[in-house]
């Protein structure tokens, strides 16, 4: 007689009892069970039969699952004839050795971006979190970007598609972690000293070996009275001694951001030829240079200082934003030439950090 399977659940329930009463079965009788459950009369085709009062939608699942039941007592019966033990679903073998669950490891990005707060936090600047979805104000327009800014166009930026703040423009996926700067002017209400290490997610319209859609950056931020360049640079050797290892140096080379005035690209000294760009009588194949670029720095432009309260006559302040997966590929040992396989999900490159 056909069961009642006119449901999934049903099916699924009576799929459990069978496999529950073949399990219980003595085994003696191979060739007859095969016949009880297996054949063209048996218990297997009778639910089969009952897959027409299946809801059409669920059909397909279903008849998988009744498949997958008939391959699964066809294996077991095979194996009894042959003499040899199955496992059944309701015993459990206590002497089995155990499955060893692995230890895992913080994400080798996890990592950089612990070993880069530590690093900074032990020269008095705190860690803060703002939005990586921000309104276009702190992403751009307080950065001295107002709408349609040329300079704009270097970030290729993801758009939220939703209707626009009367003041402060569209949503964006940060491009930057520089939408930190005049939120951390405004939570201290316009009133210095500022240390601030931001590190956040940062999107972008870019694809290749050195650039990923998803990634990270470290935003540095300090303003007080009488901060000058030297003090940028100052910070920015102690962070290449810390990061890379004594001996390493940083460059800094003229460069234009709307929101720094002045401006720089920032360089740190290869660790494989230590800034000489060459190995032997052969260019150094790592850096090619000398240098290793990792990001952008300069001092506060004064119309980012007023954006955010503060009186640009009575105070000054240096910025820099790096890539974590930039600054953290260059590290002595690594040598990871593509860092879209930092996020590739494959165990075997993460398993090794
Ligand atoms: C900026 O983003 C500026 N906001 C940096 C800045 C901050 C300048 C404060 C002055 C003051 P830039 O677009 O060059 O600058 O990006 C900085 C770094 O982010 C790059 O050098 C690189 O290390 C990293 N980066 C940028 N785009 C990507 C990407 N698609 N994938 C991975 N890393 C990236």
């Amino acid at each position: 007689m056909t069961k009642d399977t006119n449901s999934l659940p049903a099916l699924k329930k009576a799929i459990t009892d069978l496999k529950l009463q073949f399990d219980t079965e003595p085994k003696t009788d191979v060739k007859g069970l095969k016949n009880k459950y297996l054949g063209k009369k048996g218990l297997i085709n009778d639910l089969m039969r009952g897959l027409k009062a299946v809801p059409q939608e669920m059909r397909p699942l279903a008849g998988q699952i009744l498949n997958e039941l008939k391959k699964n007592l066809n294996h077991q019966l095979n194996l009894l004839g042959e003499g040899l033990p199955i496992q059944t679903t309701n015993k459990i073998d206590l002497t089995m050795p155990g499955i060893k669950s692995g230890v895992g490891h913080m994400h080798p990005v996890s990592q950089a971006m612990e070993e880069i707060t530590h690093i900074f936090e032990k020269i008095g600047f705190t860690r803060v979190r703002y939005p990586e979805v921000d309104w276009d104000y702190y992403v751009f327009e307080s950065l001295n970007m107002p709408p349609n800014h040329p300079a704009r166009d270097e970030w290729e930026t993801f758009f939220i598609d939703k209707p626009e703040h009367k003041q402060m423009g569209k949503m964006v996926l940060t491009t930057h972690t520089s939408n930190g700067q005049v939120r951390e002017m405004e939570r201290l209400k316009g009133k210095p000293p500022i240390r601030m290490i931001n590190i956040a997610r940062c999107y972008r319209r870019q694809q290749d070996a050195t650039h990923t859609q998803m990634f990270h950056q470290f935003e540095g931020l300090v303003v007080d009275k009488g901060i000058n360049i030297q003090h940028l640079k100052g910070t920015l050797d102690y962070f290449a001694e810390q990061f890379y290892g004594p001996g390493t140096k940083s460059r800094i080379r003229p460069f234009h951001f709307q929101f720094t005035e002045p401006s720089f690209e920032v360089d740190f000294s290869c660790h494989i030829c230590h800034g000489t760009g060459k190995k032997g009588k052969s260019k150094c194949k790592f850096c090619k240079s000398g240098w290793h670029e990792v990001g952008g720095a300069g001092m506060v432009h004064p119309n980012v200082l007023k954006a955010g309260g503060i009186n640009p006559d009575e105070y000054t302040g240096f910025a820099f934003g790096w890539g974590v997966e930039r600054t953290y590929t260059l590290k002595e040992g690594l040598n990871i030439d593509d860092i879209r396989l930092i996020y590739s999900d494959d165990l075997r490159f993460l398993e090794q950090f």
